[in-house]
Order: C-alpha cells, then structure tokens, then sequence
C-alpha cells in the first residue's frame, strides 16, 4: 500500500526547481505542486491580498498570466506578509502528507510546511546564470527587457525572499544542495531522482515503481 512520502524542493527563482520537480514526481508517479503558483495567484489578482489568499479558488491557479516575471514580483511581495502564508500553510501541508507521496517546490517546504519530509533538496545556482536562463526563456535578444535588468529584478526577489522574517528563503539544515550553475538540466534531474529513490529505500514506506 501507497503512504506519505514527501518531497520537498526549495531554491531561488529559477535555479530548475520546476523541471526537477515535474521530472522526480513522473517518475516516481507522485503527485506535485508548484506552491509558488499559490503566491503568484494571490499577487496578481489584486485587492487584499489577506482576503485574496483566504478565498483562493481552483480558478485562480490557472491564469494565463501566472508565470511574467511582474507576477513573480508580485507573488514575492505578498508572500511576506504573514496572514498569507498563513492562510496557504494548511493546504500545502495536506497535500504534502497526502497518500501516494508528493513532491512540493517553493521556498519553505522543507523548513516550514514539511519539515519531516523525507527528502529535502535545495535547488541553486549562480545569479547570473539564473538571470542568463530566464532573459533566453524571454527570448534573449528578442526579450522584452535586456539581462541587465532581468539580472538587477532576480536580485531584488532573491534579497526579498531571504531576508523577510516569516519563513524566509534558506536550505533546511538536513537539505541535499544540488547546484545546477555547471550542470546540465539531466544531470540535476539525475542526481535528484538517485537521492529520492535512496530516501526511498531508506523509508521502506513505498515501494518504488520500477524503471
Ligand atoms: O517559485 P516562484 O518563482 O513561482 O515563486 C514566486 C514567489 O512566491 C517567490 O519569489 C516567493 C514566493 N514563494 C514563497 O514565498 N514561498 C513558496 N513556497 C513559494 C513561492
């Protein structure tokens, strides 16, 4: 029978938190969530964040607008107010321990919404390759803003999220570092999956599917 495991995935914005974990919940057949979607969510639907966050529907997690990098600003700037985070903890943590197993991304998984996950990662790289990877993402010399500033708003996001006082951006003290500034995206996905597959084993919670 299937119980909890879960997998929690924390880093800066866009170190490959999002591919690894899509990547490690396939093929492990684990459910996931994007937790940053809940704050862009509540970010750019405007009003009360407070009252915004409280009455989150299915329908606000689906907008078209939920990845600019103004909603990632947004999200940031919601996100350290302590009524929100409150009013998402609940959710995220019931998915966390749901049967089947999880993968979680965000900033505080392994910290503050499941600190007895079974595999804590903490997804990283260098800024200037986050920014580099974003500004190709825009369409490079295509984006809509030169490096520079996309550079200069991955910094101020970065500042923001490490440094507010509730829940604020850091690896848990047992967190596995994956640094994906000199790594290919497969190798990161591959030395994810090796470290989920020995939780895993260690757990004897699940039996891993085969390959
Ligand atoms: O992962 P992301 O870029 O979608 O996150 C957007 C913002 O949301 C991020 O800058 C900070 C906030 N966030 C958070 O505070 N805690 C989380 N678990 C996830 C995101």
């Amino acid at each position: 029978m299937t119980k909890v495991f879960t997998v929690a995935i924390d880093g800066p914005a866009a170190a490959g938190k999002g591919t690894i974990s899509r990547a490690v919940a396939a093929r492990f057949a684990f459910a996931h969530l994007d937790t940053g979607v809940l704050y862009r969510a509540v970010g750019v639907k405007g009003g009360d964040p407070v009252v915004v966050a409280r009455g989150l529907s299915a329908e606000d997690l689906v907008r078209g607008d939920l990845r600019s990098l103004e909603a990632g600003q947004a999200a940031s700037r919601v996100a350290a107010i302590p009524e929100v985070r409150a009013a998402l903890l609940e959710f995220q943590r019931r998915f966390a321990r749901r049967a089947g197993g999880a993968v979680l991304d965000g900033r505080d998984i392994g910290t503050v919404i499941c600190p007895e996950a079974e595999v804590k990662l903490y997804v990283t790289a260098s800024a200037e390759v986050r920014a580099r990877r974003r500004w190709l993402e825009l369409g490079g010399e295509d984006a809509p803003k030169p490096y520079e500033v996309v550079l200069a708003e991955l910094h101020e996001r970065d500042a923001r999220d490490m440094a507010r006082a509730e829940a604020p951006l850091k690896p848990a003290a047992d967190a596995v570092v994956i640094d994906t500034s000199e790594m290919g995206i497969e190798a990161a996905v591959a030395a994810a999956v090796e470290r989920v597959a020995a939780g895993l084993a260690m757990s004897g919670r699940i039996d891993a599917p085969g390959e």
